[in-house]
C-alpha cells in the first residue's frame, strides 16, 4: 500500500516522498477500514511538510495529509455509526495520521457519512468550507443585508465566503491582490470586488455608502490585516485566519484605542476540540447537503493521480491558481 511520507522539513515537493507500507490491520473493536478516494492539497500541508504549521510540528519521519474523502471497507465489531460501502470524511485529526495513503483504520466514532456528491468538492469539505462558515455565524451578529469584507477572496476558503454570504443574505466585498483574480470572481458572480491597496478603505467606505462592515475576515496578516481593519465600523472586529504573507498581522492603536476595532484569531482544530460530536455532524450535514444540491461548489484547477505527488505538489504551491489541486488515490 502506498502512503506519502516525509523524513525532513523542506519545500513540499522535495521531502514528500511516496513510500510502500504495510497493508493496514483488520479493523478491531470500534474501528473501520477506508479506503481512501480523493485527497486535497491545502497551504496548510504545504505548511507541515516545510515545519512551519502552528503548533503542529510533527514529529519525524511523518506521514502528510491533512483531508480528503474515503469509503468504508469493513467495520469491526460493536461499529454502528458506518457500514461497509459508505462514503466518510476523513481529516489527519480524526483518523491521528496523515491521509495521503491508499488505505487507513480509525476510529468509526470519528467517521462522518458523506452523501453520493463530487468526491473532489467532498475531499475539500472538512477544512475550508468549515472555517468560511464557522468565521459569518461564530464571531458578530449579522443580519441580512449587513456588510461582511474579506482579503484572499479568490482562495478556497475566500470561494465558500462568497457562496455562504450569498446563502445568507450578506452583503460580501471580496478584496484579491491581483486583477486577474478580480475579473474570475466577477465572472463566477461575485459582486464587489476590489484590488488591495493603501486606499482600500476609501473604496470601501464608497461601495457600503458609509455603512462600513462589522466583520472582516483575514487571510494573510501584515499590513493587509491594517487595510481591513480601517475599513471597519467603530467596534468591528478583524478574524484572522491564516498568514499567507508570513508576516504578524498589524492593527494601528487609532483602529483599537480610538474605535475600539478588536482583533481575534480562528483555527477549526480549536473548534473540534471545544465541540461535541452533535455540533460537528449537524455542521458538516448541512455543509455536504449544499454541496450535493449543487448549491456550493469551489473551482479545481487540476486533479492528479496520487502517483503523480511530485506534480502535484508544485502545481499547488504555484502562485495565481484558479482552483484547488486534488489527487485520486482510487477512482
Ligand atoms: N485557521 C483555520 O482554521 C484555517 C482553515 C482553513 C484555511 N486556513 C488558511 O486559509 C488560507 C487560505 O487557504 P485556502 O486553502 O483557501 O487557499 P488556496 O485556495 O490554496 O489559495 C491561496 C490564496 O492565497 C493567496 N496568497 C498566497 N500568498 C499570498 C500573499 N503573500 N499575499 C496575499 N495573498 C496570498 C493566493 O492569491 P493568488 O491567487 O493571487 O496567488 C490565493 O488567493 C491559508 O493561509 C490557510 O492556511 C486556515
Amino acid at each position: 500500500m502506498l502512503a506519502v511520507q516525509y523524513a525532513r522539513f523542506g519545500a513540499a515537493a522535495e521531502v514528500a516522498k511516496l513510500v510502500e507500507m504495510p497493508e493496514p490491520q483488520t479493523p478491531g473493536a470500534g474501528e473501520a477500514l477506508v479506503q481512501v478516494e480523493r485527497v486535497a492539497i491545502n497551504p496548510a500541508d504545504l505548511l507541515r511538510l516545510e515545519g512551519r504549521y502552528g503548533n503542529n510540528i510533527a514529529a519525524l519521519p511523518a506521514f502528510a495529509g491533512a483531508e480528503g474523502v474515503g469509503r468504508v471497507v469493513a467495520v469491526g465489531p460493536n461499529v454502528t455509526r458506518v457500514k461497509p460501502g459508505d462514503r466518510v470524511l476523513l481529516h489527519q485529526y480524526f483518523a491521528k495520521i496523515g491521509i495521503w495513503r491508499e488505505r487507513l483504520v480509525m476510529s468509526a466514532a470519528a467517521l462522518i457519512v458523506m452523501p453520493e456528491a463530487d468526491p473532489s468538492q467532498l475531499a475539500m469539505l472538512s477544512v475550508n468550507p468549515a472555517t468560511a462558515f464557522l468565521m459569518l455565524t461564530d464571531f458578530v451578529t449579522l443580519r441580512p443585508g449587513d456588510w461582511v469584507v474579506q482579503n484572499a477572496a479568490n482562495s478556497a476558503v475566500g470561494h465558500w465566503l462568497v457562496k455562504l454570504a450569498g446563502t445568507m443574505g450578506l452583503s460580501l466585498i471580496n478584496v484579491v491582490r491581483r486583477e486577474e483574480a478580480a475579473a474570475e470572481l466577477r465572472a463566477g458572480g461575485a459582486i464587489d470586488v476590489l484590488v488591495d491597496g493603501p486606499d482600500l478603505a476609501d473604496r470601501i467606505g464608497a461601495i457600503t455608502e458609509g455603512k462600513r462592515p462589522r466583520l472582516a475576515i483575514d487571510a494573510i496578516g501584515g499590513e493587509a490585516t491594517q487595510r481591513l481593519a480601517a475599513s471597519l465600523a467603530e467596534g468591528g472586529t478583524v478574524v484572522n485566519y491564516g498568514l499567507l504573507s508570513g508576516e504578524a498581522c498589524r492593527v494601528a492603536a487609532h483602529d483599537t484605542v480610538f474605535r475600539d476595532v478588536a482583533l481575534r484569531g480562528f483555527w477549526l482544530q480549536r473548534w473540534w476540540i471545544a465541540s461535541n460530536q452533535g455540533a460537528i455532524d449537524g455542521l458538516y450535514a448541512r455543509l455536504s447537503s449544499m454541496v450535493l444540491s449543487g448549491a456550493l461548489s469551489v473551482p479545481v484547477e487540476a486533479v492528479y493521480p496520487l502517483r503523480q505527488l511530485k506534480e502535484a505538489l508544485i502545481h499547488a504551491g504555484r502562485p495565481g491558481r484558479t482552483g484547488k489541486i486534488v489527487m485520486t488515490v482510487t477512482a
